[in-house]
């Protein structure tokens, strides 16, 4: 979320809100393919994996056969939701990225990963930004939460709070998992978009799973270079966006003087 100083992507195109042409005549016919593999490997698994509000998205899009044209999908999107997508060059610094997500725009990564990335890659590429975070954007209450949620990131910048804040979008909108009829299923796009945490985070008996608990999530550290070794369950997008409605002013001030949690330990 934040901008390092090592990261690829063309900077020099973009905008100061960070934003450029998706330029989708550039992608090669090999780059195309390979979004097409990234796709379908993870189509055989979201069925029985992701929950039911991405699905039903997912299936409305049709953006399987190649990398998707940003520009088509906001004529759904916005008639959806309000949202759009905006091409980025990469990661971006955590104020234009809070200010996207507040005005209802989701900042997408224009380039895919190299082949040999297949497996496995370390900062956000076009794959996992558009098959995980996109479809959701669909459904009317988490896209209303993810605006709230760029407000509280604009918020938090003020408090000081980013590292908390920055806790709870880890653990719901990048790995949160959801408490379904027919079981735990993924709806964080971090797990959405892995060939292998998908099934592991349903399926695994090593992980932790705990219920939805605002502080505790504000409060645990994570690892950005393994599987998870804890998850938190919501019950519904409902409770997502009623549980972090409160003010987080009085929140912050309280845990800031409190350890981070381990999430390894017990
Ligand atoms: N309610 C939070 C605050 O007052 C803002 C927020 C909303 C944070 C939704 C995350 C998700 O800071
Ligand atoms: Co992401």
């Amino acid at each position: 979320m934040s901008a390092q100083t090592t990261l690829r992507g063309d900077y020099t195109r973009a905008a100061p809100d960070y934003s450029l042409e998706q330029d989708w005549a550039a992608y090669t016919a090999d780059e195309h393919a390979l979004f097409r593999r990234l796709y379908e490997r993870q189509a055989k698994l979201v069925a029985r994996y992701a929950c039911a509000e991405w699905i039903e998205a997912i299936g409305r899009l049709d953006a399987g056969r190649e990398i998707p044209k940003f520009c088509e999908i906001n004529r759904s999107l916005a008639k959806a939701t309000g949202w759009r997508i905006v091409a980025v060059p990469g990661l971006i610094p955590d104020g234009p990225f809070f200010t996207h997500l507040a005005q209802r725009r989701f900042p997408v990564t224009v380039w895919l990963r190299k082949p040999e990335e297949f497996d496995y890659i370390v900062e956000p590429d076009v794959f996992h930004d558009f098959f995980g975070h996109v479809p959701l954007l669909y459904d009317r209450v988490y896209a209303d939460h993810l605006a709230e949620y760029g407000k509280g990131g604009l918020k938090a910048m003020r408090l000081d709070a980013i590292t908390m804040l920055a806790r709870l979008y880890w653990y719901t909108i990048e790995f949160g998992l959801m408490r379904t009829p027919s079981g735990v299923r993924a709806y964080g796009a971090g797990l959405l978009s892995s060939g292998g945490e998908l099934a592991y985070c349903v399926d695994d008996p090593r992980p932790r799973r705990r219920p939805f608990e605002l502080e505790r999530m504000l409060r645990t550290d994570y690892r950005i270079d393994r599987y998870q070794d804890c998850y938190f369950v919501i019950d519904s997008f409902a409770q997502l966006m009623r549980d972090t409605a409160p003010d987080f002013t009085p929140i912050y001030a309280r845990l800031r003087n409190l350890p981070a949690l381990d999430p390894q330990a017990a």
